[in-house]
């Protein structure tokens, strides 16, 4: 594995042993801790590729009522700030935008625990809806997401070489590994509501029937059936608003955000032995937490 880590990202920086690229900088970081939540602000936390961009559309609905309007203006990246991330065209860090913002916000981080705002644990200011995807899945949409995107260097390596940046941590926003355990041990707090990409897969109705009761939230019938069938994955892979055809860092000809959206491509892309020596290290790693993560439907 000698080029191993030969990928460099943009800018790239460690933070509090956290690998970066130059759009979430040291001084962003640092104000993160700090930033002001409200008692009504929902945040998004996952690590990248769970589905972020599936959970911030259907929460800003709930959230806003089923405003279809609004949503049919306004891109979902937009709306739902990227709390610790500056955008080149945007010229606006996440958190500067979410302090502007009127309430109810719905905030985007990939942040772990140790890095998020202070308030949130503080005073259990605010709810935050976790939301994990089965890792193999992660690690192979994390890989196509490297190589389409410019921000990210676009990646020319093997899913080989990528596989080991990522079991080693050293991709954009460091271990996934990492990341993971320390939300897991936050599922007991009462502002933390936990989601799974394949319940959501299963039976999505179900999935935003309960968010909306733990968001307080309580939507007729008829509605949550509209955002269901607004957030399938057809519907947000048409919708300019969510599909994001439109960023210019993202190369969709080489792979487009909404990619696949299925459960078990990763039997696609791992070899047995790959998978063999994924599964010792997720033992290793994570065994001890029983994590219920389905790798197939
Ligand atoms: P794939 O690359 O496996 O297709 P994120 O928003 O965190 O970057 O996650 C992107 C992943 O979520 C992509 O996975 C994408 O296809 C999937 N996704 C986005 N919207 C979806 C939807 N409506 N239904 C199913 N999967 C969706």
């Amino acid at each position: 594995m000698a080029s191993m880590f030969s990928h460099k990202l943009p800018n790239e920086h460690l933070y509090e042993g956290i690998l970066f690229f130059g759009f979430s900088s040291p001084e962003t970081l640092d104000a993160v801790k700090d930033f002001q939540v409200r008692d009504d602000d929902v945040f998004i936390v996952t690590y990248p590729k769970a589905g972020t961009t599936w959970l911030q559309e259907i929460v800003w609905l709930i959230m806003h009522d089923g405003d279809f309007l609004c949503a049919a203006k306004d891109p979902v990246y937009f709306r739902c700030p990227f709390l610790e991330f500056k955008d080149t065209v945007l010229n606006e860090v996440g958190l500067d935008l979410a302090n502007s913002m009127a309430s109810l916000r719905v905030i985007k981080s990939h942040l772990p625990v140790k890095l998020m705002p202070r308030q949130l644990f503080q005073n259990h200011k605010g709810k935050i809806l976790l939301l994990f995807r089965n890792p193999k899945d992660l690690c192979v949409s994390y890989y196509h997401f490297y190589r389409s995107s410019s921000s990210l260097g676009n990646f020319h390596g093997t899913f080989h070489e990528f596989l080991h940046m990522f079991v080693e941590g050293h991709v954009d926003h460091g271990s996934w590994f990492d990341f993971t355990r320390s939300w897991w041990s936050k599922r007991h707090d009462a502002n933390v509501y936990i989601l799974f990409y394949e319940d959501m897969q299963r039976d999505l109705k179900q999935c935003i029937l309960k968010l909306c009761e733990f968001l307080n939230k309580p939507l007729g019938e008829n509605l949550v059936d509209k955002i269901v069938q607004h957030c399938s994955f057809e519907s947000m892979s048409m919708n300019p608003m969510t599909n994001h055809l439109d960023v210019y860092s993202i190369n969709s000809k080489i792979s487009p955000q909404l990619r696949k959206g299925i459960v078990g491509d990763w039997k696609s892309h791992f070899t047995v032995s790959q998978n063999e020596l994924f599964d010792k290290i997720y033992e290793e790693k994570m065994g001890d937490l029983n994590i219920p993560f389905l790798y197939e439907l």
